[in-house]
């Protein structure tokens, strides 16, 4: 029997318990959470039936599988309470942007088992993406038992250590994008003259259909623009408008603001 301990019961923490609940993946009585607020363990007692604690020392000690779900700015306070505690038998599991294997190594014994993880929120929908990279002494066992647990939560990718925080500009922050586009389309449909509610269904499920289109046909996603470009058309007039507007520009500006933040981390 492996226990799963997390660390951090907060958003990610859900997102990733509640997918691995409702696939019954594991059970309940396998899993630990800690967490400094105690309001909020209380409110995941309740809702998933887990077992709380507030010291993260007693959840390292009981678990097999450590999932690391803090901030990252709260990453040095845990591993300097944990660090003595992670044997080579444990697995650890870090989700936070910013934090390499290397650094959450450093805080370890030599011989500690670090994998780092980026999945997004749409695991809340078992839709997520999950980018995964081993540090120094990570057993082939422990790298399976990982990629097992969070393609319950979608697809995982292995991704070079070194471009993790690339991959989470874009996975981890993207779903904040898309939000923004689907909201900008519907207030758009407003402007005109669209029912709220009907414009945020045609633009959300208009996304939808169009991130399925890109993954079920394998083409380049501007073979499947062209393809709805009529010449001298409506599409046409719209993307002079937003290339005009600087939309590609502002995507790459937004990215590497990202990258930069997760950088400070
Ligand atoms: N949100 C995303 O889309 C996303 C995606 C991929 C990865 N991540 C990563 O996932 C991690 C968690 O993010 P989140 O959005 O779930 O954050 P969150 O909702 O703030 O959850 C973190 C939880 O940890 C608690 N905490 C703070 N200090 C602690 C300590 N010393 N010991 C135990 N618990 C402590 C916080 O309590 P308080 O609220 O009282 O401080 C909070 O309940 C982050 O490292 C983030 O980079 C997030």
């Amino acid at each position: 029997m492996t226990t799963y301990a997390f660390i951090g019961a907060g958003k990610m923490c859900e997102a990733i318990l509640k997918a691995l609940l409702q696939k019954g993946y594991i059970d309940p009585f396998d899993v630990i959470l800690s967490d400094i607020n105690s309001g909020r363990l209380e409110e995941m007692s309740e809702k998933y039936k887990v077992r709380v604690v507030t010291s993260n020392r007693t959840a390292v000690q009981e678990g097999d599988v450590i999932v690391l779900a803090v901030k990252p700015q709260n990453h040095p306070e845990v591993l300097t309470e944990i660090k003595d505690l992670v044997d080579s038998n444990k697995v650890v599991i870090s989700i936070a942007m910013g934090k390499s294997t290397e650094s959450i190594e450093s805080y370890l014994a030599d011989d500690a088992q670090v994998i780092r993880v980026m999945p997004n929120t749409p695991a809340l929908v078992a839709a997520s993406i999950s980018s995964i990279s081993y540090g120094k002494k990570v057993s082939m066992e422990a790298k399976e038992l990982a990629k097992g647990l969070f393609s319950q939560l979608g697809e995982v990718v292995e991704v070079e250590e070194k471009m993790q925080d690339e991959v989470g500009t874009i996975s981890s922050c993207g779903p904040a994008y898309f939000y923004l586009m689907v909201e900008s389309l519907a207030d758009a449909g407003v402007r005109i003259g669209l029912d709220r509610a009907l414009a945020t269904k045609i633009a959300t499920e208009t996304m939808i259909g169009s991130g399925l289109m890109i993954r079920e046909t394998g083409l380049h996603p501007a073979q499947l623009r062209d393809m709805v470009t009529s010449p001298g058309g409506t599409t046409i007039a719209a993307l002079e408008a937003l290339e005009d507007g600087g939309f590609r520009a502002s995507i790459y500006k937004a990215i590497q603001a990202a990258l930069k933040r997760a950088r400070e981390m």
